[in-house]
């Protein structure tokens, strides 16, 4: 396989997926404007620094490294905001993804994996989610995604350009070596939340929501951990480059819920220190449970998760956060 461009590699997800194909010998260079990621997240020499909108750099850089695939992570990723200024989802998300499209087939570039969402499909209603659950987003940021990936089915069927589609559930932890990790600003992922609350017990973690219909009352997710998302994508870019997958949307989780509380108690184990908490009201738009079937993709691209019970994701998030507590800044 030929090179591999990563927008958005500098952030928390990229930065991992380009140190997979690193470590698995992939020429990876990467598009990041560092609105959100992080310089230090990636090696000096692979990072261009730019909007992925920019057609003539991004033609530019697909033609000088001769890339053949694309991982397109950039996008904005706030449920919240994308309600309160749905402008610039529709703007980053889905217009300038579409650019971002026009580009690289310019270029020749022969497929594209797409860093979608299980917020693609709204309101659970039946838990395991498959891939065949009904999409019906309930905010700006899911209805961009799902809207880009429907327009990738047609540009595959139009162009010839070939795609797969990860529907991530919740990314958690870090790379075992600890020198990366999550470093969000705000950080809205509960796992870096708890894990900060502890180590600043000044700063007691919120709890939305503890009536929900659930054994503990309070919301249940599924959790993946960021090296075993990061290895799905490189096993999507090489099935589409053997011919063996293309046009497809696959699901990324484990298979199995954990409730907020289910996390804290993990994190109290591993860190050996207690989580402040306090309740609060449920948040607009979060469903109580969202557990994802991935079958699908174990199937189609044999991937096995390593990291598949919530304490080794926590103990790698910890790993890292307890040798970086300020993040990239030290
Ligand atoms: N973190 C999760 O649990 C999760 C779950 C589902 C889906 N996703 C998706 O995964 C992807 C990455 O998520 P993340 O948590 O790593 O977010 P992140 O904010 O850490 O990474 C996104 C990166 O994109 C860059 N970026 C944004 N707009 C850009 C632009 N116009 N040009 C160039 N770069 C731009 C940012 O600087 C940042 O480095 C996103 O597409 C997100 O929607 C994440």
């Amino acid at each position: 396989m030929g090179a591999v461009l990563v927008t958005g590699g500098a952030g928390y997800i990229g930065s991992h997926i380009v140190r997979r194909l690193q470590e698995d010998h992939h020429h990876a260079v990467v598009l990041d404007d560092l609105s959100e990621g992080h310089r230090q997240a990636v090696p000096a020499e692979l990072l261009h620094v730019g909007d992925f909108a920019d057609r003539d750099l991004v033609t530019a850089i697909c033609r000088e490294n001769k890339v053949e695939y694309v991982v397109h992570m950039a996008a904005n990723c706030q449920v919240g905001e994308s309600v309160e200024n749905p402008a610039k989802y529709y703007r980053n998300n889905l217009v300038n993804s579409l650019a971002l499209l026009d580009a690289v087939r310019d270029a020749g570039v022969k497929g594209l994996v797409f860093s979608s969402t299980a917020a693609v499909y709204g309101e659970p209603v039946q838990v395991p989610i498959t891939e065949d659950h009904p999409t019906a987003p309930t905010n700006p940021y899911g209805e961009t995604k799902l809207a880009f990936e429907n327009a990738l089915e047609w540009y595959r069927k139009a162009y010839g350009l070939r795609y797969v589609a990860l529907r991530y559930f919740n990314a958690a932890g870090a790379h075992p070596d600890g020198d990366i990790g999550e470093d969000h600003d705000p950080e809205s992922h509960l796992v870096p939340l708890i894990v900060r609350a502890a180590m600043n017990p000044a700063s007691p973690l919120k709890v939305f929501g503890t009536d929900y219909p659930t054994p503990d009352g309070t919301c249940v997710r599924d959790y993946i951990h960021i090296s075993d998302l990061a290895a799905a994508h490189v096993l999507a870019l090489d099935a589409m480059d053997q011919g063996t997958v293309d046009g497809a949307s696959f699901n990324l989780g484990n298979g199995e819920g954990f409730s907020v509380r289910d996390v804290i108690r993990t994190v109290e184990q591993v860190v050996g220190k207690a989580v402040p908490v306090t309740d609060a009201p449920r948040r607009a738009g979060d469903p109580a449970v969202l557990v994802a079937s991935a079958g699908r993709i174990r199937e189609a691209l044999g991937w096995e998760p390593r990291f598949p019970d919530l304490e080794s994701i926590i103990r790698t998030a910890w790993n890292w956060h307890r040798r970086n507590p300020n993040g990239f800044n030290g």
